[in-house]
């Protein structure tokens, strides 16, 4: 089999069989294909695209190019939620521990952050002393004991994915239906669990800005889940404004535990029922959405989804009296408020703006190995649809000096957009996608 034919029939519009695929995949992985070579084909695939047969043979030899995890010793249904990420999204800090406190266990493999979003694993290492230096051996005894785990993901798990995915970084490769999905769920599949649930989301701050697009996303991942034997669900929620209140390292855990307190609602709360009651159902562990829904809440008003957060943080080395007393987490030495200049209504809040001013503070990576401040950030105190008066606060600015929060003011004003009328409501979560098959 030669690359350059297989160039050449993506290129002409024809549809790739799976040996083709897995040739692909396998010359990907052991540096047999040459990156202009890759490159090419991912240029006439963006071009062209892939039928669901194709997109699936790819997800599945990609999941085969490396490691896949072996969840089967673990009891009961295991779970995964992976989201396509946005700014100030700490949902997974709140989620886990809110479904592990009803029984349904949950094995997760996060990434650092990159850019203008966060990373989990940055977020969680707030917690003095906390690792996600998981072994496998250690990993899945969590997952059994605790309930949950959450580790950094190996470099032996997709590999195939990491060559890809930094070749379409650097080759305007990205933007494609075919390729982000079989990106995704080539790791979702290797990593193992029996539901995966998926956060789509779609906005400013999203990857995917038109509904449209989250939507044949959110499809087609549903059904590539589906057909790899997988409950898939894919929820389409809004990024186009922060996801709650605070974005940054420790400000984002603050804000995790004062939801799991039963302090704090709203778009992040609803989002964690959402997400939470998709899990329990597909897993089993509830009839419908609203038995869900209720387990979910009872588990936050009790202070079992609080205390599985302590004993998560525990296992994984990191100081659980933190979770009960927040000044424990890195806290910024400067706080210093961003005033509004106009009167009148939020109508949009940037959130790709928003990640930039906590990415410049230090909260974020410029590139893959600089250092994150974990006490830096933002915390809005005003949001979409929220009256403002000139003079009031707009956001509290978390910076390490007041030079640095000047700027970052001046910043965040840009991303605010105000204006004379209350903007309408909008859904924030758009759809719930399940495989039709
Ligand atoms: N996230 C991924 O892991 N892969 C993509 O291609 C896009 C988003």
């Amino acid at each position: 089999m030669l690359m350059t034919d297989i160039i050449a029939k993506k290129r002409d519009g024809g549809e790739l069989s799976a040996e083709e695929v897995a040739f692909f995949i396998k010359g990907v992985t052991d540096g047999s294909i040459p990156d202009y070579q890759t490159a090419a084909l991912l240029m006439a695939i963006v071009w062209r695209g892939m039928s669901r047969r194709e997109t699936l043979d790819l997800t599945l030899a990609m999941m085969r190019s490396g490691e896949t995890l072996d969840l089967s010793g673990i009891s009961g249904v295991k779970a995964d939620k992976h989201s396509t990420g946005g700014v100030g999204d700490k949902t997974s800090l709140a989620l886990l521990p809110m479904v592990a406190a009803q029984g349904v266990r949950m094995a997760k493999m996060s990434g650092r952050g990159l850019g203008h979003t966060g990373g989990t694993l940055d977020k969680l290492e707030s917690f003095p002393g906390f690792s996600s230096a998981l072994s496998e051996e250690q990993f899945l005894a969590q997952v059994e004991r605790v309930g949950f785990a959450i580790a950094g993901q190996t470099a032996d798990l997709d590999p195939a994915d990491k060559k890809l995915y930094a070749l379409r970084d650097v080759t305007g490769t990205v933007q494609s239906i075919p390729l982000i999905v079989s990106s995704i769920m080539s790791k979702k599949l290797a990593a193992g669990a029996d539901v995966i649930v998926l956060d789509v989301k779609t906005g400013s701050g999203a990857f995917m800005k038109t509904e449209a697009d989250a939507l044949e996303l959110a499809r087609e991942m549903a059904e590539v889940g589906r057909l790899a034997g997988k409950r898939t669900v894919a929820c389409i929620t809004d990024m186009d404004q922060p996801l709650g209140r605070a974005v940054g390292n420790a400000l984002e855990v603050k804000e995790a535990i004062a939801l799991l307190k039963g302090e704090f609602g709203g778009d992040l709360l609803e989002l964690c029922l959402t997400l939470g009651a998709c899990i329990l159902t597909e897993a089993g562990a509830a009839a419908d959405d609203a038995e869900a829904r209720a387990k979910l809440e009872r588990g936050i008003a009790d202070g079992s989804a609080l205390a599985k957060l302590a004993e998560f943080v525990a296992a994984q080395g990191g100081d659980a009296r933190a979770v009960y007393d927040v000044s424990l987490l890195p806290d910024a030495p400067v706080k210093y408020e961003a005033l509004s200049e106009a009167s009148g209504y939020v109508r949009r809040i940037d959130a790709e703006g928003v990640g930039l001013v906590s990415m410049h503070l230090g909260g974020g990576r410029e590139t893959a190995d600089s250092a994150v401040d974990l006490a830096v950030g933002v915390t809005l105190n005003k949001k979409r649809g929220d009256a403002v008066a000139a003079g009031e606060s707009l956001a509290t600015i978390h910076a390490r000096s007041e030079a640095a929060a000047e700027a970052a003011a001046v910043l965040l004003r840009r991303a605010y957009s105000i204006g004379p009328e209350r903007p309408e409501d909008v859904p924030f979560v758009k759809a719930v996608v399940r495989a039709e098959g």
